[in-house]
């Protein structure tokens, strides 16, 4: 049998330069970099989204591929060959009726990412990240963990045949440990949260030349993880829903969302001015930073003292990308709020006893915000409800077992 030979062919990007987050200084996209020089702030991957609307159409996507390469204008992996595609992407959108009924919330749905390669949503971001890193020339690679995204980057990185170096707090679970062991990454495990890990990769960074993969330090992990917007607006036949609850660590996804819903606007997929989301950011009550600085008014937060939660991807005490995060909550008009990792859990079993999906505790922290929310009146019972179950809780087996 002949396999069809992706290689030697241009993608349809439309990548055209990045763009400091915080000062909108242009840089160069063919070259590699972590943030930008002068800020010290998350870089931006921009598009010619004019050129990438000629193509990148509601008709043309009926027939494309099934995972989040269908974007391919959107995204800044240049050559076919250099993509490393594992099945990422194109999840499910579940509308979880039995749960909805239970709660009073009817039109509530669950993007369920736990379906992706290494059984969450890490996938996404690495998956690009990795693919890209290749496409540039990167012969080693690193990042600090909270367990999911090591995971995912030993695992692309073992397909790309580049190796891997992952930064673990010691404390965290087998499964996220064991994953880094069988795709054959370096692992070293640090007694400390992932913010000291950061400070270990920053070191062999500069010592040995590893590139430093950390979340939103690297521009594209975040055009990765922005494909769960263009997903769900496809998903919905074009529509939005009127609330989306996302677990926040570093906040990729949160930002990347929103990122999705500006450049669709551009594109032409969703009409201008459209009514977007209002965009709910969830934290567990032992590690709050971003509920606190929204709360009290700040674009910034400070490290998080003494950060404690069953849920690993939400024990990020300090984000590089804080004030993206609250920007993009406060243009929607959404709110942030912190749950306890008890209410993780009885929210999760909800979850799981009325869908079928085994979510991550994170998953279960949106259930407990939508509930919270509703009682509240904040989210009304007739309102539409997207909650991200970002991964899938047989990494968390311990809690259960
Ligand atoms: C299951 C899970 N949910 C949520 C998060 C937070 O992700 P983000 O970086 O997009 O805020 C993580 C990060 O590790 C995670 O593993």
């Amino acid at each position: 049998m002949q396999i069809p030979n992706p290689h030697s062919e241009n993608t349809a990007s439309t990548l055209t330069h990045l763009e400091c987050s915080m000062t909108g200084e242009r840089y160069e996209a063919d070259q590699i970099w972590n943030l930008s020089p002068s800020a010290q702030r998350p870089l931006l991957a921009r598009y010619d989204l004019p050129k990438a609307a000629q193509t990148l159409t509601r008709e043309s996507l009926t027939n494309r591929r099934r995972d989040l390469w269908r974007y391919e204008e959107v995204l800044p992996v240049r050559r076919r060959e250099n993509i490393i595609a594992l099945g990422e992407g194109w999840t499910p959108l579940v509308h979880a009726e039995r749960l909805g009924t239970q709660i009073g919330c009817a039109q509530t749905l669950i993007k369920d990412e736990s379906p992706n390669p290494t059984g969450s949503f890490k996938a996404r971001g690495q998956a690009v990240a990795v693919s890209r890193a290749k496409e540039l020339g990167v012969t080693s690679l690193a990042i600090p963990s909270a367990g999911n995204a090591g995971g995912a980057m030993s695992a692309y990185a073992a397909a790309a045949g580049i190796p891997a170096h992952v930064f673990m707090p010691a404390d965290v679970p087998l499964a996220f440990r064991a994953e880094c062991n069988a795709f054959g990454a370096n692992l070293t495990l640090v007694n400390g949260l992932i913010n000291d890990c950061g400070a270990k990769v920053r070191e062999g960074a500069q010592t040995h030349g590893w590139f430093d993969v950390s979340t939103l330090k690297e521009p594209y992990r975040l055009e990765g993880k922005k494909t769960m917007g263009y997903e769900l607006a496809e998903q919905l036949d074009w529509t939005l829903p009127d609330v989306i609850i996302y677990p926040a660590g570093g906040g990729t996804g949160l930002i990347g969302l929103w990122k999705a819903f500006q450049e669709m606007e551009e594109l032409g997929l969703l009409p201008r001015g459209m009514k977007r989301p209002r965009m709910v950011c969830v934290q567990s009550t032992g590690c709050a930073p971003i509920i606190k600085a929204f709360h009290e008014g700040n674009e910034h937060a400070p490290l998080w003292e003494g950060a404690k939660t069953i849920a690993d991807g939400l024990r990020v005490p300090v984000a590089v990308g804080d004030f993206l995060m609250i920007r993009a909550i406060k243009e929607s008009g959404g709110t942030a709020l912190a749950v306890s990792d008890e209410d993780m859990i009885t929210y999760s079993n909800m979850i799981a006893r009325t869908t079928g999906i085994f979510p991550a505790p994170e998953g279960g922290a949106c259930l407990a915000a939508q509930v919270e929310l509703l009682e509240q009146g904040w989210i009304r019972p007739d309102e539409s409800v997207v909650l991200f179950n970002t991964g899938t809780g047989l990494k968390y087996a311990h809690l259960w077992g």
